[in-house]
């Protein structure tokens, strides 16, 4: 808390960014996520001038790390990486996280999978009871099967919009896929059924749940103070 009042949206991302930072170790191979709380540890790992090297999860974040300097990686360099850190739409108590409100969630996922631990930084506000109710779940589609699966949610009970720019075209994402954003009322009731149904639907690349990957959250409050939560019985 400031004098002026509780931190900004920004300013709790930049605690919660911040807070990842004593995690990694000079030589580590990273996962490098995408948004705009992994932005704030971008710089801080530039500005710390950290030895790390990292697999981006987005062209956004390619792009960032070669205005900082930092070193890149392709998931064909290594098996496993160290540490990958990003931030997260939603997150449940179990800490199920929904992923890809900007649109990185298959490459998010890929790197999430080939990680030795996977950290998520967000604000606390993300911290919820039922995923997939007040932010939507977004599913990576090929552009042929867009109206199928749109359909199929649909039928599932889930409310679908495809996602576009603003009134603008339609969101194509760097892996020349479309992007259907589901919602169901209640929220989802079992995200691990959930997540299997979705992926297998013919079509589908990927969905946005991620489901016992995260070890590890960082959730900055109001105040910008931090609390570190881990799963249970992992
Ligand atoms: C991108 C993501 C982001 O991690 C998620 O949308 C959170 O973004 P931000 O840090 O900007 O709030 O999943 O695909």
């Amino acid at each position: 808390m400031t004098a002026a009042g509780p931190l900004t949206i920004d300013e709790r991302k930049r605690a919660a960014a911040l807070a990842a930072l004593p995690l990694i170790q000079e030589g580590m191979q990273l996962g490098l996520g995408t948004g705009s709380t992994v932005a704030h540890l971008l710089e801080g790992i530039a500005e710390r001038g950290l030895d790390v090297a990292g697999v981006p999860t987005s062209e956004a974040t390619e792009a960032r790390c070669r205005q900082l300097g930092i070193r890149l990686l392709q998931p064909s360099d290594t098996e496993r990486l160290d540490l990958a850190i990003d931030g997260a739409d939603q997150l449940d108590h179990a800490l199920t996280a929904t992923k890809g409100g900007g649109g990185a969630l298959l490459r998010e996922k890929v790197v999430a999978a080939m990680s030795d631990r996977f950290v998520v930084i967000a604000t606390s506000d993300k911290l919820v009871d039922r995923l997939g109710d007040s932010f939507p779940l977004p599913i990576e589609v090929v552009p042929f099967a867009t109206a199928p699966v749109a359909r199929r949610l649909r039928d599932r009970g889930y409310e679908v919009e495809l996602r576009t720019a603003g009134e603008g075209p339609v969101v194509v994402t760097d892996n020349g896929n479309h992007l259907l954003d589901a919602r169901v009322a209640g929220g989802i009731e079992d995200p691990a059924v959930e997540e299997l149904w979705i992926t297998a639907l013919p079509g589908v690349v990927e969905c946005g749940l991620f489901v016992d990957l995260v070890d590890q959250a960082l959730l900055a409050d109001q105040r910008g103070r931090v609390t570190s939560l881990e799963p249970d019985g992992r």
